[in-house]
């Protein structure tokens, strides 16, 4: 039966009045309307924007697209026809103006998980791509903007309840990618992302003028090296000089580290992503190595730079590299160990990383899992086992700062976001600023982490 007839017979039915007056209230937080676009993402790619509407409220979200995705990931739906060389999303539009609109009619935008649940049903497989993850999850962040709205909150607030995070609200540090390769760049660099942690900050502000400064003095350092055409900056915004090394990398990066004055206060980052350097048992990073080279490799790269993070080091499937670094490597030089392709936000994988002791931090990325129910369970799930939660966007991205909202209300000591550059960057650090600068009782995650 038809939601709001069902909902009318109950009121009759109870003898409440059918004044119009209290029908507006009672239908007040319902979705009353879904609509989506196609639109594109910052590398010119067509994806989604959807909008939900109650009678009163207005809720939306964009859907961003990874490049390097992980084996494990909840699979997009794209068109495969001649517009946008077969990237087209125009599927996905109808399947939420027609489908999903007339489904979830009726329902209460706070309703997040039965929302979540009835876009599954709908789905129906194992990795959402009958009607795809992107399709899901624009629909599922978008109705918890409306909630947010029907319950008068700021988005993080009520991402906040949601949760159940009961802490004092923390600023999370920024992981800033400022030298892009692998996937990212158009360099022979192997390894796809150098980051600036700012652990030493005392507010997230600060945090960003301390990012900001050191990506311009490493700006200038790879002008006077390679000259100014080396200076162009990859997906995320960071430069993607004409190097092939891991080393000359960390050299740039920890030269400019020093000269803009912040030495041990920003801590280095990799995310080697190595599952796309993985071919039978093999690691090409330039040269070949084995997990057990590549072990080592690392050690030699942590006694010698002050590299604090290091994300999918191994192979999405090489459980015995990733323990073994665990166990060794990694405990001896303290760093922290992050599942990303290995985890892909998926409850189901991070329980088997928990299990067998596989790292200790996991990025936390909504798209690779498709609806924020299972995003906040991927992180629950993180939190009890004592690990760190590092917020991320994809390398293809949007101006939506959703992701901003969703690191300070889960409460995640990090946010990965890319370099202080580009408006699909610059847009999630601005809404932390105004964030912070809004709070009445802040934090900053700096001391909180371990490193
Ligand atoms: P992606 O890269 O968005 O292209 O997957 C980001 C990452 O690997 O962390
Ligand atoms: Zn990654």
């Amino acid at each position: 039966m038809d939601k709001y007839l069902s909902e009318t017979i109950t009121l009759i039915k109870t003898n409440l009045p059918t004044h119009s007056y209290l029908r507006e209230v009672v239908f007040l937080d319902k979705i009353h309307e879904i609509k989506a676009y196609q639109v594109l993402d910052s590398r010119g790619n067509p994806t989604i924007k959807v909008v939900i509407k109650t009678k009163k409220h207005i809720g939306y979200a964009f859907v961003p697209s990874g490049a390097s995705t992980g084996l494990y990931e909840a699979v997009e739906l794209r068109d495969n026809k001649k517009a946008y060389n077969g990237k087209g999303v125009e599927k996905t539009v109808d399947i939420i103006n027609k489908k999903i609109n007339k489904q979830l009619k009726g329902i209460k935008v706070t309703e997040q998980e039965e929302v979540d649940l009835e876009l599954k049903r709908l789905d129906a497989t194992e990795n959402k791509s009958k009607i795809g993850a992107n399709t899901i999850l624009g629909v599922s962040l978008a109705v918890s903007r409306a909630a947010a709205q029907a319950k008068d909150k700021e988005l993080y607030e009520y991402l906040a309840e949601l949760f159940k995070n009961k802490k004092k609200l923390m600023l999370p540090i920024p992981q800033a990618n400022v030298l892009n390769g692998g996937e990212h760049a158009g360099n022979y660099l192997k390894f796809q992302e150098f980051l600036l942690i700012p652990t030493g900050a005392k507010s997230f502000a600060e945090a960003m003028r301390m990012v900001g400064e050191t990506y311009h003095v490493l700006k200038k350092i790879i002008d006077d090296k390679f000259g100014i055409n080396a200076t162009n900056v990859g997906d995320e915004g960071g430069f993607a000089p004409p190097i092939r090394t891991p080393e000359e990398a960390l050299e740039l990066v920890s030269e400019a580290i020093t000269k803009a004055g912040y030495k041990r206060k920003i801590r280095i980052g990799m995310d080697v992503a190595a599952s796309s350097l993985y071919n039978e048992n093999e690691y090409d990073i330039g040269v070949s190595f084995s997990a057990k080279g590549l072990t080592s490799y690392y050690d030699r790269l942590f006694s010698k730079y002050d590299i604090k993070s290091i994300e999918d080091p191994f192979e999405q499937d090489d459980n015995e590299a990733w323990q073994e670094f665990m166990n060794t490597v990694a405990k001896k030089r303290r760093v922290q160990v992050v599942g990303d392709d290995l985890t892909v936000s998926n409850p189901h994988r991070v329980r088997r990383a928990i299990n067998n002791n596989l790292c200790n931090a996991i990025i936390l990325k909504p798209n690779q899992i498709g609806t924020l129910t299972e995003t906040l369970k991927a992180a629950e799930m993180a939190f009890d086992a004592g690990w760190e939660v590092i917020v991320s966007h994809r390398s293809g991205d949007t101006e939506d700062t959703y992701i901003s909202d969703l690191a300070v209300g889960i409460g995640a000591s990090q946010i990965k976001l890319g370099a202080p550059c580009r408006g699909e960057r610059t847009s999630k650090y601005n809404r932390l600023i105004e964030i912070e600068a809004n709070l009445k009782k802040k934090g900053y995650a700096g001391k909180k982490v371990k490193f």
